[in-house]
């Protein structure tokens, strides 16, 4: 399977310093043409940090898509009714959005798309970088990797010996997983070794 043509929704959350290394990959998938719905979290679009401003986020993820980013929960909302999207790929993906989709929480757009289209029995890709990943947010992660059409790209300790409930994605994994939550499958190994820098 190719991801020419594949209606993807590429959904960012406030893992601000991932954005460098994400935003290479939505570029990537863009390249590989696949038709890319932007979305941001309130947090992202309103967020400047030491990484990046928002304005430039935003105008580097419109210009990568060619179309608007979606930034409201009325916006994010047709995706379910209109079963506009193939797959959903949320990445970065924080601890916060991590906890809020496991509870069945939606206040913001990237939670509003991701209810759409699970109410379409359709691909979630989650691609999760969170200090907490192996604490707070443990029992999180255990519940979606256990939910029907929720799939992961693989992910790690990123720095098991200063911080070591870290999980970060292999963000340059999230094409090959991306593929493979297409049909339904989870890309294995979905635990990487982990490192520390
Ligand atoms: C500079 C900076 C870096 C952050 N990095 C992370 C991160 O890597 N992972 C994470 O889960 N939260 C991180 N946060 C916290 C989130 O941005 C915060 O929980 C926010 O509420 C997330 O909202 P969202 O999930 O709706 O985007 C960071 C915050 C700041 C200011």
């Amino acid at each position: 399977m190719t991801l020419e043509g594949i209606k993807t929704g590429f959904a960012i959350t406030g893992s601000f310093c991932t954005f460098d290394i994400v935003l290479k990959e939505l570029k990537n998938l863009c390249e590989a043409g696949a038709d890319v719905y932007p979305i941001l979290s309130y947090n992202t679009a309103r967020t400047d940090t030491r990484f990046i401003k928002c304005d430039d986020l935003k105008a580097i993820v419109e210009e990568l898509a060619g179309r608007p980013a979606i930034g409201t929960i009325v916006d994010a909302e047709p995706f379910g009714p209109k079963k506009i999207l193939d797959l959903l790929i949320v990445a970065p993906c924080t601890g916060n959005t991590l906890a809020k989709i496991a509870s069945g929480v939606t206040d913001t757009p990237v939670t509003m798309a991701v209810k759409g289209q699970l109410r379409n029995e359709r691909p979630v890709l989650i691609a999760v970088s969170t200090n907490d990943g192996l604490s707070a947010n443990a029992k999180n992660l255990g519940l979606l990797l256990n939910t029907k059409n929720v799939f992961f790209v693989p992910f790690r300790q990123d720095n098991y010996t200063k911080k070591s409930n870290s999980l970060v994605a292999e963000m340059s994994q999230i094409i090959p997983a991306a593929v493979s939550a297409l049909e339904y499958r989870q890309l294995q190994p979905v635990l990487l070794a982990g490192y520390c820098t």
